[in-house]
């Protein structure tokens, strides 16, 4: 029995709308776009939310609306995907990498004072797996520091702060639909903000810039552009796929929780693994362990035809990009280190069986001497 690491959360159903949209021939911003992104602002109860090409687009866009530029610096944390602190590169703008707190590979708070400078106009913040950052905290030292907060929720579909959805804490919330995510579109992703005039700035900067869009122009084809702008849209058929996801996100969130809690149960006494702190708020987009000799597990994973992965194998500091750039050593991020090192993710998927989850769990206590 073959495990895989992630598998979409798709219905024969949602299929039946992709096709229709197909046959349509409306394929881009068509009836499908603004009901997703209708959705997907009340899941999230936020008020403007924007369907975009990726979740890196979205946090690209949100750096541009800052009007981050040279000179100025903005605070990442060392463990994420390389999208977040490339997101900042693309504008000219400085990363500066904080260590992470290894309780729950989120940026670690304490140490992000250390790093504020005059030029600091913004924080990067990741909520690693779906486990949210101590947000409460963070906003305080935006506010003191006149500092924004820009959200990376590629992890988080379905992840609350003391009952409000992340992503509304920032000027922006950057949603990933990569398949392995909670949620998928092939590629794609949404930004979500409670500010008109940032929301109006992405709008723009979506689509090249355009002044109008395709329902405001009294005449076909007439528009002005009065700055640069990408193309960073979302197609109707991915939309509909999206659409049919967040509104059947009640459940597929409940079966992670489920499955996360039976991994906590059973791996509680394995003293050579450690799991990611169980939260009602936390929206599980893998489920992470912690363990000695990871690498020599991994490979008995491969072996049983166990699909995993790593969240993440490299810190941000320690690619080679980076590395160069700012001259960086890992003396200043060793908790990302030893996270790095020891971590694995484990599948946790809504439509995982019981008896493929049995198998993950013996693997792990059979490698260990447990049975
Ligand atoms: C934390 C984080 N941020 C950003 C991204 C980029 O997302 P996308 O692939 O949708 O551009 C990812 C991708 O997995 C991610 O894990």
């Amino acid at each position: 029995m073959n495990v895989k690491f992630s598998k979409p959360n798709i219905y024969e159903e949602d299929l039946k709308l992709v096709k229709k949209t197909i046959k349509s021939g409306w394929l881009t911003h068509g009836k499908n776009t603004s009901l997703f992104e209708q959705k997907f602002k009340a899941y999230t109860n936020s008020k403007y939310s924007i369907t975009v090409s990726s979740c890196t687009a979205a946090l690209h866009l949100s750096c541009l609306a800052l009007d981050l530029k040279k000179g100025d610096e903005v605070i990442v944390p060392a463990m994420s995907h390389t999208a977040t602190s490339h997101s900042v590169e693309y504008t000219g703008a400085k990363t500066v990498f904080v260590d992470i707190d290894f309780k729950t590979g989120n940026i670690d708070t304490d140490k992000i004072l250390k790093k504020i400078t005059k030029n600091t106009k913004a924080i990067i913040i990741v909520h690693m797996a779906g486990l949210s950052c101590e947000i409460d905290l963070i906003l305080k030292i935006c506010k003191k520091y006149k500092i924004k907060l820009i959200e990376d929720c590629a992890h988080s579909v379905g992840t609350k702060f003391q009952s409000t959805h992340v992503g509304n804490f920032g000027i922006s919330g950057c949603f990933s639909f990569y398949p392995t995510k909670q949620i998928t579109t092939g590629e794609g992703g949404m930004l979500i903000t409670n500010n008109k005039s940032f929301y109006n700035k992405i709008k723009k900067l979506k689509a090249f810039g355009i002044d109008k869009d395709i329902n405001q122009r009294k005449k076909q084809g007439t528009y002005d552009v009065k700055s640069l702008g990408f193309n960073y849209r979302l197609t109707d058929f991915q939309s509909a796929l999206g659409l049919k996801q967040i509104l059947n996100y009640k459940n597929n969130l409940k079966q992670r929780h489920l499955i996360a809690k039976k991994y906590i149960k059973s791996l509680k006494n394995v003293d050579e693994v450690k799991c990611m702190p169980y939260s009602n708020n936390c929206s599980f987009f893998v489920f992470q362990i912690f363990c000695k000799n990871r690498d020599k597990l991994l490979k008995k994973f491969k072996e049983k035809k166990i699909g995993v992965s790593i969240h993440y194998a490299t810190p941000l500091p320690s690619m080679t990009y980076y590395k160069n750039r700012y001259n960086l050593s890992m003396v200043n991020f060793k908790k990302a280190k030893v996270y790095a090192n020891t971590n694995i993710s484990l599948p946790v998927y809504p439509s995982l069986q019981l008896k493929e989850q049995d198998k993950v769990i013996r693997v792990i206590k059979e490698f260990y001497g447990y049975y």
